[in-house]
């Protein structure tokens, strides 16, 4: 049966890490300052941007939301972001992707001070990933690095499959795991809806990461014994809980625990992993910003 890797539990530990690093920040008179912007009404992107805000209350960070109007214009989200890029005792800026129509979500994010940009997609910061020298990088891509650094899997001579090219996930995940570091540099392959004998590459996989956002996608066929497998996707189906559902990811457990020897589930992996490391990102921002130095917060070097 395989490890689990349990992302709960690994961002416990760097909460409280990061947690010393914004009283340590203080200290000094500096406090970390996110903001999160807000443009529509998906009631999923709500209770994120909600969550968000809660992590920085619970970690000291200053937490600020810009709820905007979603029949407003474009260029009310873009003057928001001028505002806050403006301020200096806003670090990091997050627009949630849930956006009116009328709005290009991509341009907004062009908007934000790269310096500001702690969810790692502005151009520069996509850019300064793939060219070796990354400022921030987004928040799952960087969660399950740190994920599968803390077990100790290397990745020297091993073959990465991940399925997914998504800008949050697939892209940023295989240009990180390119780079040549300490323990080598993986090939990865990148896989998506047009991938010809997709389940030829999966089974190829020393390490398989999943996101197509669909339950049970990836069964025990498509494995092969002894990979390290990641589950990403993150859908609700109904169930008698509380909240009327629960979450479930792209892998079918069942099939596929018995055969990996490492298995990221959901919950409980990738998704609290996700979560830290944007307050990883505004605290790494905020040194950035002010040229003040924390001796650690416990988040991976990338
Ligand atoms: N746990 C976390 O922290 C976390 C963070 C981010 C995302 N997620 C979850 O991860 C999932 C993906 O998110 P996303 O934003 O990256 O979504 P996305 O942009 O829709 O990407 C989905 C990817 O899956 C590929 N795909 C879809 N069907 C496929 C198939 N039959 N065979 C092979 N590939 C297929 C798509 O291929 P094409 O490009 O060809 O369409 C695309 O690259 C969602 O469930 C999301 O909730 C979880």
């Amino acid at each position: 049966m395989a490890t689990i890797l349990d992302g709960e539990a690994l961002a416990a530990r760097l909460r409280e890490d990061l947690r010393e690093s914004v009283e340590r920040l203080a200290d000094a008179g500096v406090r970390p300052g996110l903001a999160t912007v807000h443009m529509g009404d998906d009631p999923a992107a709500e209770s994120y941007v909600a969550m968000k805000q809660r992590d920085c209350a619970e970690l000291g960070i200053d937490g600020t939301h810009v709820d905007l109007d979603p029949e407003a214009p474009a260029s009310t989200l873009h003057g928001a972001l001028a505002d806050l890029d403006a301020d200096p005792s806003v670090h990091g800026i997050l627009v949630q992707d849930d956006v009116p129509d009328h709005v290009d979500w991509r341009a907004a994010v062009r908007r934000i001070d790269p310096e500001k940009d702690v969810d790692g997609l502005h151009p520069e910061n996509v850019g300064r990933l793939v060219a070796g020298d990354p400022r921030f990088v987004p928040c799952t891509a960087l969660g399950i690095r740190a994920l599968l650094d803390e077990y100790g899997i290397g990745f020297a001579g091993a073959h990465v499959t991940v399925v997914n090219r998504s800008m949050i996930v697939g892209k940023p995940l295989a240009a990180l795991l390119s780079r040549s570091g300490d323990s080598g540099a993986p090939t990865v392959t990148v896989c998506h809806s047009r991938t010809a004998d997709l389940a030829a590459k999966t089974r190829a996989a020393d390490v398989l990461v999943v996101a197509v956002d669909s339950p049970g996608f990836l069964d025990g066929s498509m494995v092969s014994e002894g990979t390290t497998v990641i589950d990403v996707g993150i859908g609700r189906v109904p169930a008698d809980t509380e909240r009327g559902y629960e979450l479930v990811g792209d892998v079918d457990a069942e099939s596929v625990e018995p055969k990996a020897d490492y298995f990221a589930p959901v919950p409980r992996g990738v998704g609290p992993m996700t979560r830290v490391m944007l307050h990883h990102n505004t605290v790494e921002a905020t040194r950035l910003q002010t040229g003040m130095a924390v001796d650690t917060d416990g988040g991976p070097t990338v």
